[in-house]
């Protein structure tokens, strides 16, 4: 074989594959309109995100298998210290503080009023986890620190509240979960280890947590948002789209400034629906949008049956089976009751598992299996698509078998069932 036949056959191989990824990828959504700062503009084109992961996937798989057993298992057993550097970070106000100006880690003590020798230590930390980065420059013997673009997320604008969160009582319920659920079940982590209390009760009953969380929900969904608008086709683009449960309105509110003639509702817990109406009303959406406070597990307020999409994201891994099947056909009746026979759907977004992710996805949505378990009443968890289809059936959905599966560029994924 000549050099030249040599090399045009190892380049064909990757040209091949991309011509692959390109003509089996779907094309995406484009919505009538995209506000400026929009999350679908960050969402890569399919080829270019497959490509990402393969890549992603390639590196993490050559980085495990050259790992030595020992290695791997202490990594594995303090990667705590990890969360816990960005939570010092976070909590004590530094990722904000450096934000604001590259600083040595002395004057962010001073300035906030903390103990120099441990700020330094968290903040050298934190640049070998390459949320800060240091700068020496040479007239000064002493390094400043400033923000990488990881660093940057954690501001209190975007993941903060997050961060908190899941490193507050989270880390009480899971301990709850691996030491005392595991033998006993019946309850949540966060039950065993808040003295019977339900995340949601706690957080009624301290609603600066339930702020938090709504907070964190809010900085958790622009990305996956961002995908879900990329990637789902309204059924016409004045619809009425209804998010149950769906916290401050931040998926909503996204969803009507790419429809800018689509309305919406939200049906949330009492003091949600509160702090989502003052949400909507900032966003200037009120016109369009409102949130209503009840139980989705009593039946709809009448008006949710002029609801065209019913939009569940994050909420059946919340629940054992019997409350989601309770839930799903209290949808059934509320569209039972519509004055029109027009075109409706459930559409479920969350982290339903073994959809043939990449390794690095399917592990995100386990570990986030055992977050709901930590978290929520027991029986709760991610599920599989056949396990959500069988969540259908049982709430009398005909649809179910005909369940649509859309994978979205993030780790949730979208089924759509038509009622
Ligand atoms: C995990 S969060 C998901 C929030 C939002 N859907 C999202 O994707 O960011 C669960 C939501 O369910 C709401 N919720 C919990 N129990 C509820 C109930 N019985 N009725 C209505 N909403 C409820 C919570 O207040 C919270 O906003």
């Amino acid at each position: 074989m000549s050099k030249i036949t040599a090399v045009a056959s190892v380049c064909a191989v990757p040209v091949l594959a991309i011509l692959v990824l390109i003509a089996t990828s779907p094309n995406g959504v484009t919505p009538p309109h995209i506000p400026d700062g929009s999350f679908t503009g960050l969402i890569p084109p399919w080829p270019v995100f497959k490509v990402a992961v393969k890549i992603n996937s390639f590196f993490a798989t050559a980085a495990r298998v050259t790992t030595p057993p020992d290695v791997a298992a202490l990594e594995l057993a303090t990667a705590w210290w990890k969360s816990e550097v960005v939570y010092g970070l976070g909590y004590n106000g530094i990722f904000d503080l450096v934000a604001s100006r590259s600083m040595t880690c002395r004057d962010v003590a001073t300035e906030l009023d903390l103990q120099e020798f441990v700020v330094c230590q968290y903040m050298e930390a934190g640049v070998q986890l390459h949320v800060m980065e240091k700068n020496d420059s040479s007239d000064s013997t002493v390094p400043t620190y400033s923000l990488t673009p990881v660093g940057d997320m954690y501001l209190k604008d975007n993941l903060h509240s997050f961060l908190m969160m899941i490193n507050e009582e989270t880390r009480d319920a899971w301990r709850g979960a691996s030491t005392k659920v595991i033998k006993s079940g019946k309850v949540s982590g966060f039950q065993a280890s808040f003295g019977g209390k339900d995340f949601w009760t706690y957080n009624n009953d301290h609603p600066e947590k339930g702020a938090q969380f709504d907070r964190a929900m809010k900085s958790l969904g622009g990305g996956p948002t961002g995908a879900m608008i990329s990637d789902w086709k309204p059924s016409r683009e004045d619809i009425m789209f209804c998010d149950i449960g769906g916290g401050l309105g931040h998926v909503l509110a996204h969803v009507l400034e790419h429809y800018p003639h689509m309305k919406g509702m939200v049906l949330d817990q009492p003091e949600s629906a509160k702090r989502a109406n003052e949400y909507l009303k900032e966003r200037g959406l009120s016109n369009r949008a409102e949130a209503v406070g009840g139980s989705f597990f009593d039946p709809f307020p009448e008006k949710f049956s002029e609801c065209d999409v019913y939009h569940i994201r994050y909420i059946i891994h919340d629940w054992p089976d019997a409350e989601n099947v309770l839930l799903l056909k209290n949808i059934k009746e509320s569209v039972a009751s519509a004055p029109t026979n027009s075109k409706k759907s459930v559409a479920v977004v969350d982290q339903v598992i073994d959809t043939g992710a990449s390794p690095a996805m399917e592990q995100s949505k386990r570990l986030m299996s055992i977050n709901m378990v930590a978290s929520n009443p027991y029986g709760s968890r991610e599920r599989t698509v056949s396990e959500h289809e069988e969540l259908f059936t049982a709430a009398g959905f005909s649809g179910a078998k005909d369940i649509k599966v859309t994978s979205l560029r993030t780790i949730q994924t979208l089924l759509e069932v038509e009622i």
